[in-house]
């Protein structure tokens, strides 16, 4: 029966695009943090969204579970399939075409497998910012982007890809096509379909192409990073450059000193340019569609400002982008640093910012009581109240033993936290395989069975990534 779903997916996409020999399949079965391996029937490379169709009936009609794939970057788990070996790898890399960019509506339409970069650039090369920013972007992709409701660098000013998102392309559990792809900023027609399908993970539908959002690419920015001695300061900080800056404020994001240390120690070129490396690092981002001088001169006066307030005790200004972009790269090589330090527990949580000095002050010291020497590796976009809260060992001690004997007390430590503040345990990376076991809990039985419904009625032979975000 498997040989004849696979003589039919040949048949139907050509037989190179339509991998089942081992050494093929391996890249697509592991997940970027090497936490999740699978097994794959085949992994499926479709060129048309006629194709992806083609491939969900087939696999319908032979009850062979779908396991879409972008970049294969996210952090959850969600585009690995699980051990039994009977589920396809839906990977939809060849689909990278950008339709269209429609100056008018500023709007940019593209198929879900283009990635992140090139979308930047070929809206950049006619003098549009695609907003959308995020340390995979080499090879995250839109779909994955939409899938996961992507967060990352400029959402205090953009808004996650939901907000940059106006139509979307998708293939139903049955095998449909609905063309969603107007590109409105306005449609109160009923259900938003779209909504439903952004974030979803994988699991209500595939996402062949969207209509995203475009605007004006700025003229002129400026990057600092400036030190604070303490949490309340930076969240001053943040409050005093909203206030001054409003809409010319771009980024916001914060390291602690834990984090950098580690950073200096696998990339010893990305040392902190601050002095002494401070107990927090905040990296602020101006941008301006005016003159130069202007976001120059009103960055210069705020910073003043927070001397003078004693918010801040040390700032750096980029004097030019490449300086700029070292800033940057230091705040996001830190995930790697950590990958390279070993396998280390992330949280990835928001809390409300009203609340976010006592969640760190407490979970910290809880932390330090319960788990001595351990590194607290905090770092995020501060600005959306988004914290990547990761624990690594004692300096020296194994990470695997570690984490196999503290990983749940200590999620369960920061997630009472989490609860006590009503923030977030996935701000901005999904669920996937991860974190379903933690979403009944968390988001309440009257929430959690909503979902369950909306994945019965969109999929009710449960084909589409299966056990992962809500199992049925
Ligand atoms: P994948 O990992 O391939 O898939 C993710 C999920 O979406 C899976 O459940 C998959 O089944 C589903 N999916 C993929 N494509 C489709 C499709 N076309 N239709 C339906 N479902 C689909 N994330 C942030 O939010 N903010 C960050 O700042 C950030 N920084 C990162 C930095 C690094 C270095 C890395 C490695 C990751 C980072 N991530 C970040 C996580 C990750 O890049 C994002 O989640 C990204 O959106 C995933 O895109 P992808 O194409 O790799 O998706
Ligand atoms: C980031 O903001 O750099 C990412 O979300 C990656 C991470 O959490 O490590
Ligand atoms: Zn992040």
């Amino acid at each position: 029966m498997m040989t004849g779903l696979i003589e039919q997916l040949s048949a139907a996409l050509g037989k190179q695009y339509v991998l089942t020999e081992d050494p093929d399949k391996a890249p697509y079965l592991t997940d970027w943090r090497k936490r999740f391996t699978g097994k794959a029937l085949a992994v499926l490379l479709p060129k048309t969204t006629e194709e992806v169709s083609t491939i969900v009936k087939l696999c319908a009609t032979h009850h062979v579970a779908i396991v879409p794939q972008g970049g294969h970057t996210g952090f959850c788990g969600g585009a690995t399939p699980d051990n039994t070996g009977k589920q396809i790898i839906l990977n939809l890399k060849r689909m990278n075409q950008i339709r269209e960019i429609d100056t008018a509506n500023q709007t940019m339409t593209l198929e879900a497998g283009c990635i992140l970069q090139a979308a930047q650039e070929k809206a950049a090369a006619q003098d549009f910012l695609f907003p959308l920013s995020l340390g995979a972007e080499g090879s995250c992709m839109i779909g994955g982007n939409l899938a996961t409701n992507a967060g990352g660098t400029n959402v205090l000013r953009y808004g996650n890809t939901r907000d940059l998102c106006l139509g979307l392309e998708v293939v139903t559990a049955g095998g449909e096509i609905w063309n969603g792809m107007k590109g409105l900023r306005k449609d109160n027609t009923g259900y938003d379909l779209r909504d439903l399908f952004i974030g979803s993970e994988g699991t209500l539908g595939i996402i062949t192409a969207a209509v995203m959002k475009l605007y004006p690419l700025p003229i002129s920015q400026w990057t600092t990073l400036v030190a604070a001695d303490n949490i309340a300061s930076t969240i001053a900080l943040l409050t005093l450059f909203q206030r001054r800056a409003t809409s010319l404020l771009t980024g916001f994001e914060m390291m602690t000193q834990e984090s950098l240390t580690l950073n200096e120690k696998h990339f010893p070129q990305m040392a902190n340019p601050l002095k002494g490396n401070p107990p927090f690092t905040v990296l602020i981002e101006l941008s301006d569609h005016e003159s130069e001088d202007h976001v120059r001169q009103l960055l210069e006066t705020i910073l003043e400002e927070a001397f003078t307030a004693n918010l801040i005790s040390d700032a750096v200004i980029a004097s030019n982008l490449s300086q700029a972009n070292t800033f940057w790269h230091m705040r996001e090589h830190i995930t790697l640093a950590q990958a390279q330090e070993g396998a280390n527990l992330k949280h990835d949580i928001t809390i409300p910012l009203s609340s976010l000095d006592s969640f760190i002050l407490e979970t910290d010291a809880l932390i330090r009581k319960n788990y001595p020497g351990v590194r607290i590796i905090n770092f995020g976009h501060l600005g959306d109240g988004n914290l990547h809260y990761n624990i690594a060992p004692p300096p020296g001690v194994d990470h695997k033993i570690f984490n196999l004997k503290h990983e749940k007390p200590i999620q369960e430590l920061v997630y009472a936290q989490v609860e006590r503040c009503q923030g977030s345990i996935s701000a901005e990376h999904g669920v996937g395989q991860l974190k379903i076991g933690d979403l009944r809990a968390h988001k309440g039985e009257v929430a959690h069975d909503l979902m369950k419904s909306i994945k019965m009625a969109l999929d009710p032979q449960n084909i589409l990534n299966p056990h992962k975000v809500v199992s049925i």
